[in-house]
C-alpha cells in the first residue's frame, strides 16, 4: 500500500498536492462568485455578529490553528484566539454565545480537542469541526465539520492532513471574510482563482525540494540541536517543521519567532548549530516584503554568530543566497497561500535526516497516531 515509496510518511507528502485540491473541491467561487460552505452550518449573520473565533487542538492540527490566526484576523477581520486543547479548559476560559468555537482534528477522537469542545458548547458557543475521519466524535457535537480530504493518514508524523486543513481554514476563512463584507467579490474570486492553482505549486515544490532535502540531511544529520524561525504566518510552519524533526529523528529542535531570537536564543547560536529559517515572501504585498527584510536581519545576527543558516527562500530570491550556507527554493505565491508550499521542504528535510539516523519513520517511538487519553 506504500506504492513503492519506502515509507507512508513519504507517500503522504507526495499526496498533499492531491489532498489539497480534493479538500478545495466544490468549496471555491461557483460560477457566480460566492463561497458557499453549507456544510459548517454557521450563517453569514452569525458571522457578523460573532465576537470572536476560539481554537483549540493540538500538536501539528494546533499548528495548523495558529496559522489560523493570521489568515482569518487578516482576511475576515475578526479576533482569534488559539489554545492548546489540553490547557483550554484549566483556565475557566472565557467563552461566550457570540464566540464561534473551532476545533481542528486529524483524527477527530483527541481526548484533550474533545474535552475542549465540550466547556465551548457547556459554555454556550456553537462548534465548528475540520476533521479528517467522516463520523468521528469530534464531528458528531459539532454544528458543523469541514472535512479535510486527506484520506486516512498513516504515519504518526502528519502531513498531508496538515497541509488539508490549512487549505480547509483558508475556505473557512474567505467565506467568513465573505459573510463580513470584509473581503471585495473580486478580491474573493482572485484569491480562489489562485487557490486553485495552488496544487501545482505544492507539485513543483516537492520536485525541486527533494533533492537538496536529501544532500542536506547528509550535511546535518548528526547535528544534535536545530531551531526553525519564522515570522507571521511562517512562523507556525517553523514550528511545523521543528515538531516534524523531534517525532521523527528524535533530534532535538524548537521553533522561534525570527524575532525573539535577540531576546535570548542568540546565546545557542554557535558554529555547530543548524538554524532553518522560513524566509519566504510575497513579492507583490508590502507588510509580507517588509517581515521578509526583519527576517534577513534576524538571519545576519546568526550568521555573525558563525550559525549555519539553511534558508527557505521564493525563486528569484537571489540575494538571500549570498547571506546563509545554503538555500532551499520554493515556488513564489501569496502570502496566505505560502505556508503550504514552504512546509513541504521542512517535511522532506526531517524526513531525510530520520532516515539516514536509521529512525523508524512511520512509527516513531513513543508516540500513538491518536492520543485519546487526556
Ligand atoms: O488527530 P489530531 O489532529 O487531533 O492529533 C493531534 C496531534 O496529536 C497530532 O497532530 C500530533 O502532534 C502528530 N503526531 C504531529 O505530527
Amino acid at each position: 500500500e506504500k506504492n513503492g515509496y519506502a515509507h507512508f510518511m513519504l507517500k503522504e507528502i507526495y499526496e498533499q498536492p492531491r489532498a489539497v485540491r480534493d479538500t478545495l473541491a466544490g468549496r471555491l467561487c461557483n460560477a457566480s462568485g460566492v463561497i458557499e460552505l453549507p456544510e459548517i452550518n454557521v450563517s453569514p449573520e452569525t458571522f457578523q455578529s460573532a465576537q470572536r473565533v476560539l481554537i483549540a487542538s493540538c500538536g501539528t492540527s494546533w499548528h495548523a490553528g495558529l496559522a489560523a490566526k493570521f489568515l482569518l484576523e487578516r482576511m475576515a477581520r475578526i479576533p482569534v484566539e488559539v489554545d492548546y486543547a489540553s490547557e483550554f479548559r484549566y483556565r475557566d476560559p472565557l467563552v461566550s454565545g457570540s464566540d464561534i468555537g473551532l476545533l481542528i482534528s486529524q483524527s477527530g477522537e483527541t481526548a484533550d480537542t474533545l474535552a475542549a469542545q465540550a466547556e465551548m458548547i457547556a459554555k454556550g458557543s456553537q462548534t465548528v469541526a475540520i476533521c479528517n475521519v467522516v463520523g468521528a466524535a469530534l464531528t458528531r457535537k459539532a454544528v458543523g465539520t469541514i472535512t479535510t480530504n486527506a484520506g486516512p493518514e498513516i504515519g504518526v508524523a502528519s502531513t498531508k492532513a496538515f497541509t488539508a486543513q490549512l487549505a480547509a481554514l483558508l475556505a473557512f476563512s474567505l467565506y467568513a471574510a465573505q459573510s463580513r463584507g470584509t473581503m471585495t467579490p473580486e478580491e474573493i474570486q482572485a484569491l480562489s482563482q489562485d487557490l486553485l492553482k495552488l496544487p501545482a505549486l505544492m507539485e513543483t515544490a516537492l520536485r525541486s525540494c527533494q533533492p537538496v532535502c536529501e544532500s542536506l540531511a547528509e550535511i546535518f544529520a548528526n547535528a544534535s540541536d536545530f531551531l526553525f524561525l519564522g515570522r507571521g504566518i511562517h512562523y507556525p510552519i517553523a514550528l511545523e517543521g521543528a515538531l516534524k524533526l523531534k517525532e521523527i529523528s528524535y533530534v532535538h529542535a524548537e521553533g522561534y519567532p525570527a524575532g525573539e531570537m535577540k531576546h535570548g536564543p542568540n546565546a545557542l547560536v554557535d558554529e555547530t548549530l543548524p538554524v532553518v529559517c522560513v524566509a519566504t515572501k510575497d513579492i507583490h504585498d508590502p507588510t509580507s516584503v517588509l517581515k521578509y527584510e526583519k527576517t534577513l536581519s534576524n538571519i545576519q545576527e546568526v550568521t555573525a554568530r558563525g550559525g549555519r543558516v539553511i534558508a527557505i527562500a521564493v525563486e528569484g530570491d537571489n540575494e538571500i543566497a549570498k547571506l546563509v550556507e545554503h538555500t532551499i527554493y520554493v515556488p513564489q505565491a501569496r502570502e496566505v497561500l505560502l505556508p503550504l508550499i514552504e512546509v513541504i521542504p521542512l517535511q522532506l528535510l526531517a524526513y531525510h535526516i530520520a532516515v539516514k539516523r536509521g529512525c523508524d519513520v512511520d512509527q516513531p517511538r513513543n508516540l500513538a497516531k491518536s492520543v485519546t487519553v487526556e
